[in-house]
């Protein structure tokens, strides 16, 4: 058993949606949350890049004694997860497993729809991990930058977020898919437009609920989940604008005390490479 806190990255507002999703899961654990808002969006940086800053943020949450690191951003899963499983002397988990199980597991039609970043789209990592589970499985990739966008300027809710969720869907609506796969944990924000472009037919495939419970069976494997009635703690940090982070966050968590705090990218930095 182990009171430790779990450790969470995203370029900036996504992983909340892991987070929220783990937070109601595993009532006994405490959150650590790193969010790389100054340097959002990954989507469009190369691998390199994305490999480096996301192993500063994992560096930030090794210092402060995680056990166990959820890279809750599909795009650093693409392009470091494997590397990090290797070399990290925690567990550590990624986003894109289970979506692409959860999604070979519900086809019919063996048409899959994919909603990512566009390093996540080139990876072909999803492509790849699901062909490895069913080879009948084909894959229609949709790159949405201006979604993360939508989610990082607070303007998720908005008619022009509904205007830009239809015209970007409207190729996948002629595709006869019947499993949609949100590849970037920002989308699950815009859900809610995603679902009535997309209609009841086709399932929408989160990765927040589906990572959580792989957190909770790794703690259970590891026996490392803390024991009941543990005093918790949720921390956020950003190294973006913390005031708009709360705003977003406390809407998005249903919670107004959360505490986000300021670190600045000056300030993570590797041990070693
Ligand atoms: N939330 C991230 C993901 O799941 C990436 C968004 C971005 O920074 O482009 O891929």
């Amino acid at each position: 058993m182990s009171e430790r806190p779990i450790g969470l990255l995203d370029s900036g507002i996504g992983g909340l949606t892991v987070l929220k999703e783990a937070r109601k899961l595993l009532p006994n654990e405490s959150f650590i949350y790193i969010g790389d808002n100054a340097r959002n969006p990954y989507g469009p940086r190369s691998a390199e890049e994305i490999r480096r800053y996301t192993l500063e943020l994992v560096q930030f949450l090794m210092d402060r004694q995680v056990k166990m690191v959820v890279i809750a951003c599909n795009t650093a899963t693409a392009v470091v997860l494997d590397e990090l499983k290797g070399s990290l002397p925690i567990p550590v988990l990624g986003v894109i497993l289970s979506g692409s199980m959860e999604a070979v597991r519900h086809t019919k039609t063996k048409e899959v729809g994919l909603l990512a970043t566009q390093s996540t789209v080139d990876s072909s990592y999803y492509n790849q991990k699901m062909s490895e589970m069913d080879k009948s499985v084909r894959v229609t990739s949709l790159a949405c930058p201006e979604f993360v966008d939508l989610v990082e300027t607070n303007q998720y809710k908005s008619e022009e977020a509904e205007a830009i969720v239809q015209a970007k869907l409207s190729p996948l609506k002629e595709k006869n898919v019947d499993a949609l796969i949100l590849g970037c944990t920002h989308f699950p924000l815009l859900s809610p437009f995603i679902k009535k472009e997309m209609g009841q037919k086709v399932r929408l495939i989160d990765s927040g609920a589906l990572t959580a419970e792989q957190i909770g069976q790794v703690l259970e494997e590891n026996q490392m989940a803390a024991a009941k009635n543990s005093p918790v703690k949720t921390e956020i940090y950003t190294t973006g604008d913390a005031q708009l982070f709360r705003a977003i966050a406390g809407e998005w968590m249903e919670d107004d005390e959360l505490e986000v705090n300021k670190i600045n990218v000056e300030g993570l930095k590797l041990d070693a490479e």
